[in-house]
């Protein structure tokens, strides 16, 4: 049996059998605005309701503005945990390498055993630090080996274009392979309207949905329309 837990966003377990898959990694795909940060806001979210600890690392946004857009949708959790179950850092692509020899070590040692929600966004940072794709490649299979211990993860990726084709330049690409999961979150213009649309194109140990489903952000989060067609 593959252990499951909630994700913490409405609509989305029943796209993927139950929750996420414990104790994998997940890539977020998607274009500006689309919703990836609030995705993953609403994932640690559900992991402190559960008194789980959760660690946010932002490689673009400070404390002040994280707290400030969850305070939009109404979560209270972050304000009341933080640095006790809820730890921020934030860093550059460039420290982030240190990050991973240095400081993750210590965490997961502080941590073993122990299950933890862990959000990297975005990564596109470190991918665009660590040209040379055979070393990011060998960093991110470690790097992904060393979180999957530690507990369940999110990594988002900015992309822009054509987000329906699955088309990334080399050095995004890697992500897709070594992660366990990959969701695409699209921007559809149509009509003098941009639809928000969600994805499941891979998830390993686990059946998941393989349409395009409709979604919106309102002031309470996010909100998936399983059964809707997009447009
Ligand atoms: N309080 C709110 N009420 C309603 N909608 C909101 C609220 N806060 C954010 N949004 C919507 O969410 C969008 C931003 O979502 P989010 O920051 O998660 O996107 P992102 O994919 O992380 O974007 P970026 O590429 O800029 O990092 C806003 O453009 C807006 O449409
Ligand atoms: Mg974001």
């Amino acid at each position: 049996m593959v252990d499951k837990i909630k994700s913490g966003i409405t609509g989305f377990d029943q796209l993927i059998n139950d929750g996420f898959v414990k104790n994998s990694v997940t890539a977020v795909y998607g274009s500006p605005g689309a919703g990836k940060s609030i995705f993953c806001t609403e994932f640690l979210r559900e992991g402190l309701i559960e008194g789980e600890k959760v660690f946010y690392i932002s490689m673009e946004q400070d404390i002040d503005s994280f707290l400030k857009q969850a305070d939009s949708l109404g979560f209270t959790e972050f304000k009341e945990n933080l640095n006790s179950n809820f730890m921020f850092t934030r860093m550059s692509g460039h420290d982030f390498k240190n990050f991973l020899s240095i400081e993750l070590p210590k965490i997961l040692e502080s941590r073993k055993g122990k299950h933890s929600r862990i959000v990297i966004d975005p990564l596109t940072p470190f991918l665009w630090e660590i040209k040379d794709i055979s070393l990011q490649r060998s960093m991110l299979t470690d790097t992904f080996n060393k979180i999957r211990e530690f507990g369940t993860s999110i990594i988002t990726i900015e992309r822009y274009g054509d987000i329906s084709r699955l088309e990334l330049s080399e050095e995004l690409a890697i992500p897709l392979y070594l992660s366990d999961s990959v969701i695409m979150m699209s921007m559809i213009y149509n009509q003098n309207f941009y639809q928000k649309a969600i994805s499941v194109i891979k998830m390993r140990f686990s059946s998941h949905s393989a349409g395009m489903h409709p979604f919106e952000i309102s002031n309470k989060g996010i909100q998936i329309f399983q059964d809707q067609p997009v447009f």
